[in-house]
């Protein structure tokens, strides 16, 4: 397993793409359907950026780093039907996502050390089967051979019309032509990163969920999951 193949006995679901997709929403949602586990990769990098800020490790300080993510326990557990993310058993849910930890995350997820330590890590987590993983590289990287992959996306100018919504919904200034360049800028930088870029599995298959109701989406990728269990337990 350490190679990422699909799990022995369950299914292991990947689900990449880009920002603003509507990726959360539809893994976490998906997960709950089936009743599998659902782990949310990007709250793991976002782990390790919270921690990075709190501490006084240098970006530059490879060591340190590594040391910083190996140290670090990330846990998922459900409370009171929400998803909490516990670092080193603190829930820093909320503290993840503020704007100046995305864009901590972003710069520290082209880091190779930590990429290799949480690669691990979500390996780990997903050894058993029977998990949906949201990120960006899990079809391509995480686990080439996962039994599903969903490469979810939307047009620029749809993700950034959400994004937009979502930060005027938060009081905050801003345009929807600005908002709309920011997820272009976005894209390019996590496509052209020189460590797992964004890109598609070959075998994922893509989802566009441009007007496309969430109900819809999520029904068409439960099917194809019943589907694969049901070959599986023949196979
Ligand atoms: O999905 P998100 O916005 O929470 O991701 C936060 C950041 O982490 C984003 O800049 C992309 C990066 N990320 C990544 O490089 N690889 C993953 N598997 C998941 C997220």
């Amino acid at each position: 397993m350490s190679d990422g193949k699909g799990a022995e006995k369950g299914i292991v679901v990947a689900i990449d793409g880009p920002s603003g997709a509507g990726k959360s929403t539809v893994a976490r949602q998906l997960a709950e359907r089936l009743g599998y586990l659902y782990i949310d990769t990007g709250a793991m990098f976002r782990a390790v950026a919270l921690t990075v800020k709190r501490s006084n490790v240098s970006l530059e300080d490879d060591d340190a780093l590594s040391e910083l993510c190996r140290d670090l326990e990330i846990t998922f557990i459900r409370q009171e039907g929400a998803y909490r993310v516990l670092a080193n058993g603190e829930d820093v849910s909320e503290a993840i996502r503020t704007p100046e930890i995305s864009l901590l995350t972003s710069r520290i997820s082209t880091k190779k050390v930590v990429r290799e330590v949480l690669l691990h890590e979500q390996r780990r987590m997903g050894r058993a089967g029977n998990v949906v993983l949201e990120g960006r590289d899990i079809g391509s990287v995480v686990f080439p051979h996962a039994e599903v992959k969903f490469f979810l996306s939307a047009s620029p100018e749809e993700r950034g019309r959400r994004r937009f919504l979502e930060l005027q919904g938060k009081g905050e200034k801003v345009t929807l032509e600005k908002t709309i360049a920011e997820v272009i800028a976005r894209d390019a930088q996590d496509e052209q990163r020189e460590h797992a870029p964004l890109c598609m599995a070959k075998d994922a298959l893509p989802i566009d969920s441009d007007g496309i109701p969430v109900e819809e989406v999520l029904s068409r990728m439960e099917k194809i999951v019943r589907l694969k269990e049901l070959e599986k337990r023949a196979s």
